[in-house]
């Protein structure tokens, strides 16, 4: 078929040169559609660097604010807030995330209240503050979803209040999306935005953000019971569409790259903004490989169009700063 075309039919025309290419390209990776993830510590003094996210920070409350300064100036204007807490304040229920005066709660007012324009997106789940390193309260060995909820319910009111504009749901617990709007609504926060990990699978490549955050500490940690079974597609379709009814603003598929189906599936099914996260795991394959020479920098900006093409109308990405510093030097 497509020899009786040749040579009326030439897409090497359109690849003749840059200009060209330009006008014809179908995705475009911009600043302004990329989520910077922060890690911050509740009581170190310096920032640390992290083993096994080489070139990413676990930052000082100082630290966190000369971050996000800088990122401003980038043209990075959402952030990610990611909490490394004590483990002197952990406990089997992660009671502390309940309390409206925590380090989140009030770093964030703070963070608002020095940052006018920032967008501040904060992780609704128990895991920075449980001593299991699992997402809600453990009851007979394994996550008790309804127990969860409530404790969500909380600390979704909490962290908006504090002046999330985006809070997102990141445990699993089915029904939470539904609890979460309901009780945002009666406590008249009605701006707050649910992005919700929609399509969170089960993966080994969070690896590294455990470490970050501490959440890591119990042998063999299995999210199994909650989190989705990376063999199913179907299944992202219906947790997208519950999340939606149930009241999200915007939908998230995490991992990105292993994950690229399950975008495409979602973004060309359901009418509603769908983010990719670029994980951590995702982030130090890169990132050691690049420090090898294995590859060069060029896979950051292939890894984000692929995401975008598939269908993310955002990214969060550990490269979102280096994005934004070599923008006039990157295909995009
Ligand atoms: C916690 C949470 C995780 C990530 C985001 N929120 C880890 C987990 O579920 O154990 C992973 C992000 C990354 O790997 O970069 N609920």
């Amino acid at each position: 078929m497509l020899n009786n075309l040749f040579p009326n039919v030439r897409p090497r025309r359109l690849r003749k040169n840059k200009t060209i290419r330009n006008l014809v390209s179908e995705t475009k990776l911009h600043k302004s559609k990329l989520i910077q993830p922060l890690f911050v510590s509740d009581s170190n003094p310096e920032k640390q660097s992290i083993t096994t996210m080489p070139g990413q920070f676990i930052h000082s409350r100082d630290s966190l604010f000369f971050e996000i300064d800088e990122l401003q100036k980038l043209g990075i204007n959402t952030i990610a807030l990611f909490p490394n807490i004590s483990q002197t304040k952990k406990d089997n229920d992660g009671t502390e995330a309940l309390n409206p005066d925590n380090f989140m709660c009030k770093l964030v007012s703070e963070i608002k209240a020095r940052f006018n324009e920032v967008v501040l997106v904060t992780d609704v789940a128990l895991d920075p503050y449980t001593t299991t390193g699992h997402d809600g309260i453990i009851e007979n060995k394994d996550v008790d979803n309804d127990k969860t909820l409530k404790a969500l319910e909380e600390m979704s009111v909490n962290l908006a209040s504090a002046g999330s504009d985006i809070i997102a749901p990141s445990d699993m617990m089915d029904g939470r999306v539904g609890k979460i709007r309901k009780k945002l609504e009666e406590a008249n926060l009605k701006d707050t935005i649910i992005l919700s990990y929609s399509a969170k699978y089960s993966s080994s490549f969070y690896g590294p953000f455990r470490d970050a955050v501490g959440s890591q500490q119990v042998e063999g940690i299995s999210k199994d019971s909650y989190q989705m079974d990376k063999r199913n597609l179907n299944e992202a379709l219906k947790e997208a569409k519950l999340d939606l009814d149930e009241g999200a603003d915007i939908l998230m598929v995490k991992p990105g790259l292993p994950y690229l189906d399950v975008i495409r599936e979602i973004s060309s099914n359901i009418d509603a903004p769908l983010f990719a996260y670029q994980v951590s795991g995702e982030y130090s394959m890169l990132q050691m490989g690049i420090d090898k020479k294995l590859f060069k920098h060029n896979v950051i900006p292939e890894t984000l169009i692929s995401l975008f093409r598939a269908g993310s109308s955002s990214v969060i990405t550990y490269y979102a700063r280096w994005v934004a510093e070599n923008y006039d030097n990157i295909s995009k």
